[in-house]
């Protein structure tokens, strides 16, 4: 019997019923899930508006799982003191949404988190490579962000391979994660492609029994 997951699993809170987040999150920490991920949309990197620091800082107490905040949010160097405090303890930004990526970066080093960084489905690894050396985790994108319950982008995991073997190459140890239209049908693909980390709303919160799925999509047993 298999005990150890092969990889981890981040529900997204995006998914939740916000009337019943807390419920949500004690849920999420029933199930073999070791992340929860938080999507903060501004907008205006995104066409839509989720929710900020206070949303984070409120359900903090309620989990010791890893807080893995997203933030697809126009220069998010305004916000990273404010997303650190509020408890996340992974802070990953857009590639897109800063000029200066390096120097973001090392803001939320500063900080004491964990930096990440995310590339929508159109900007290719290359724009990255320098700075590769400087992230604990690279988030790609399957679908174009904004909203949960999209259909994933295939050549993603063109990207992901790339990704993997860079890593390889360079001798680096950032994670991989993949984020949007994760499923059960996709997971096995892309955890042999390299993947990490799974992101996962709709599909985890549409499942009947969330503790056998997330068991299922980490090859436990359940
Ligand atoms: C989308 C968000 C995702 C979203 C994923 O812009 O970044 O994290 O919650 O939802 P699904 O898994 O339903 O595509
Ligand atoms: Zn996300």
């Amino acid at each position: 019997m298999k005990t150890e997951p092969r990889c981890i699993l981040a529900p997204s809170m995006l998914s939740a019923d916000f009337s019943s987040a807390g419920e949500a999150v004690a849920m999420i920490g029933k199930t073999t899930a070791q992340w929860i991920h938080l999507d903060v949309m501004d907008g205006l990197f995104v066409p839509n508006i989720s929710f900020g620091p206070k949303f984070i800082e409120d359900i903090r107490p309620l989990s010791s799982l890893v807080f893995d905040t997203h933030l697809m949010v126009e220069r998010p160097e305004r916000f990273i003191v404010e997303f650190a405090k509020a408890g996340s303890d992974i802070i990953t930004i857009h590639a897109e949404a800063t000029v200066h990526l390096h120097r973001t970066l090392g803001a939320i080093h500063d900080e004491g988190k964990q930096a990440g960084v995310s590339l929508v489905p159109s900007t290719p690894v290359s724009s990255i490579e320098m700075i590769l050396d400087d992230v604990e985790l690279v988030l790609v994108m399957s679908v174009d962000p904004g909203f949960g319950g999209q259909k994933f982008i295939a050549n993603s995991l063109d990207k992901i391979r790339q990704l993997d073997a860079l890593r390889k190459k360079h001798n680096l140890d950032f994670r991989i994660s993949v984020d949007g239209g994760v499923n059960a049908n996709n997971a096995n693909r892309l955890v042999e492609a390299g993947v990490d980390v799974l992101v996962m709303g709709s599909a985890f919160f549409n499942a009947d029994d969330k503790k056998s799925f997330a068991a299922r999509i980490q090859g436990m047993e359940s």
